[in-house]
């Protein structure tokens, strides 16, 4: 089948698109694009000379389905490089179906697939088990993301070569930091060898010991223990330094304050080999969010204060944080209803996150271009993937955007099997009404 988008506003940070104009999918590839800032692109430049190009032509043998996308934003299929799909082993949370049946609705067309399931993703054959089960049941593309260390319990490292031959696209403990030093340094070496970067979770097991919040006053009024700013911090400049010490490339996972956004900005200036991405709730939210013991509001590294939040933006703001990724981090509703100290931390992220990063752009923090790039190109360039881009012959994975449509978070209605968000009931602004995943329509409005 072939599709046309017709008279969205196109931006494609790859390619430097910024303008009204048309998309052409055909065979479940992107064909042409047309916008009125930017040249004209067509597979075959010759087709261009010509008054009658494919845009124009009226559909002859094959089927033609026309979407009216006027007053509507037209983006590549948005990115999120940091997802818990949860299976294997944890299908009571989610499975890779619902986690990405939810990734469709929140309007992204690639996922990646943090490996702390059950078993890890520590070897080839849950690495292929995982990929096997999203091109069957997945509703978008799935990349898997490997383990740094067997088991991720920080000691050895994992078979990363075979599983990076197998699919795996970036290396990560995520959930829990890797402690030894050694480790880690090993890590950024040997992922060197085939350029993948290492995600870190950065957090200082020792200092965080017990914490299930933000360390400050609340806690202390709450009686809850608290997590020091510097459990995150001293892991960014560890993880930093020995980036430095091995040239490895170094993802910072989940940034949630004000010095770990100073850090990257010093190592980026510095020249050093580190990237690093934030999540919609460590700017959108203050810690004041667990006020009453809400345990949807329980996430690791916590919710902070206003203060991180306009650090963060201002992270964004200047590229010091490259990525929005969402930590979608579902749970069973009979595990965040015990109490805040025994419940999971984590928050069901992927059917809210567009909406609340569009905030940023109605805010004036961003632009909107900037806003893509953080959701397509950014995460694609980092993990090198042929992926949140609209270029000629690339996967048609398209994001057809509302920015007027206001609605009201309920998550009764998410496809994720985690309800667990502080958002519930919240109206945002902006949604994505049509999802295209590999020339695949989902129809979300
Ligand atoms: O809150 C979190 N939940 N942070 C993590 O790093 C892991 C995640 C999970 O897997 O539930």
């Amino acid at each position: 089948m072939r599709i046309l988008i017709k008279n969205g506003y196109i931006i494609d940070p790859s390619q430097g698109i910024d303008g009204v104009g048309d998309v052409l999918i055909e065979d479940e590839k992107i064909s042409e694009v047309r916008s009125q800032k930017s040249e004209v692109r067509s597979q075959k430049e010759n087709k261009l000379k010509t008054p009658n190009s494919r845009l124009g032509e009226s559909p002859k043998e094959t089927e033609l389905r026309t979407i009216e996308a006027k007053s509507m934003y037209v983006f590549p299929g948005l990115i999120d490089m940091h997802t818990h799909l949860r299976e294997p082993g944890f299908e009571y949370k989610e499975t890779i179906k619902t986690g990405t049946m939810a990734a469709v609705r929140g309007g992204f067309t690639t996922v990646c697939a943090m490996p702390n399931t059950n078993p890890v993703n520590d070897n080839s054959s849950v690495t292929d088990l995982i990929i096997r089960k999203a091109i069957q049941e997945g509703a978008c593309t799935v990349y898997p993301i490997g383990a740094i260390t067997k088991g991720q319990k920080g000691e050895e490292l994992a078979e990363m070569g075979i599983m990076h031959a197998e699919g795996c696209v970036a290396f990560s403990d995520d959930g829990s930091p890797v402690m030894n030093s050694l480790v880690m340094r090993r890590a950024l070496e040997y992922s060197r060898t085939f350029n993948v970067p290492i995600i870190s979770h950065c957090e200082d097991m020792h200092l965080s010991e017990g914490g299930v919040m933000n360390e400050g006053l609340l806690s202390l009024t709450l009686g809850l223990r608290g997590i020091p700013s510097e459990a995150e911090e001293v892991m960014v400049a560890r993880d930093i330094a020995l980036a430095r010490l091995t040239n490895g490339r170094l993802h910072i996972a989940h940034v949630s304050t004000e010095g770990s956004v100073r850090l990257v900005r010093q190592a980026k200036e510095m020249g050093i080999n580190v990237t690093a991405e934030t999540c919609p709730h460590y700017f959108s939210i203050t810690e004041d969010a667990v006020k009453g013991y809400n345990t949807n509001a329980k996430v690791n590294p916590p919710l902070r204060t206003q203060k991180d939040i306009d650090a963060i933006k201002q992270g964004l703001k200047d590229g010091t944080i490259d990525v929005i990724a969402t930590d979608h981090a579902p749970h069973h509703r009979d595990e965040k209803l015990r109490e805040f100290d025994q419940a999971p931390s984590g928050i069901s992220g992927l059917e809210t996150a567009l909406s609340l990063s569009l905030r940023l752009v109605y805010e004036g923090v961003l632009t909107m271009a900037q806003f893509v790039e953080k959701m397509t190109a950014n995460p694609a360039r980092i993990l090198r993937l042929d992926k949140g881009t609209l270029k000629v012959g690339s996967d048609a994975d398209v994001v057809i955007i509302d920015i007027n449509k206001e609605f009201k978070v309920e998550t009764e209605k998410f496809s994720s099997k985690g309800k667990n968000t502080p958002f519930d009931g919240w109206n945002l602004k902006g949604m994505a009404v049509m999802t295209i995943c590999k020339g695949k329509i989902y129809d979300i409005s």
